[in-house]
């Protein structure tokens, strides 16, 4: 039986001025596109930090193939 197709989305994140948001770059967390800290068991590669500079609603990527992390910059369209 083969696998289901997944299909990847951003995740529209509220952010705050001055918070950090620890983008999640191994794709393990289940707490997506955020790190949950599973990396550190997997010995994957560790989150991308990213502070807020102005408070806005932005969409975080979720298939990890952007070119402009953490953001969705649309190459999910190309899975
Ligand atoms: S979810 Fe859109 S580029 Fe990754």
């Amino acid at each position: 039986m083969s696998e289901p197709i997944k299909k990847y989305s951003p995740v529209a994140i509220a952010m705050e001025v001055d918070k950090r948001y620890s983008w999640c770059t191994c794709g393990h967390s289940i707490n997506q596109p955020l790190c949950d800290g599973s990396h550190r068991a997997k010995k994957a590669t560790p989150p991308l930090a990213y502070v807020a500079t102005e408070e806005k609603t932005a969409y975080f990527c979720t298939c990890k193939l952007t070119k402009n992390p953490p953001f969705c910059d649309g190459s999910h369209k190309e899975i």
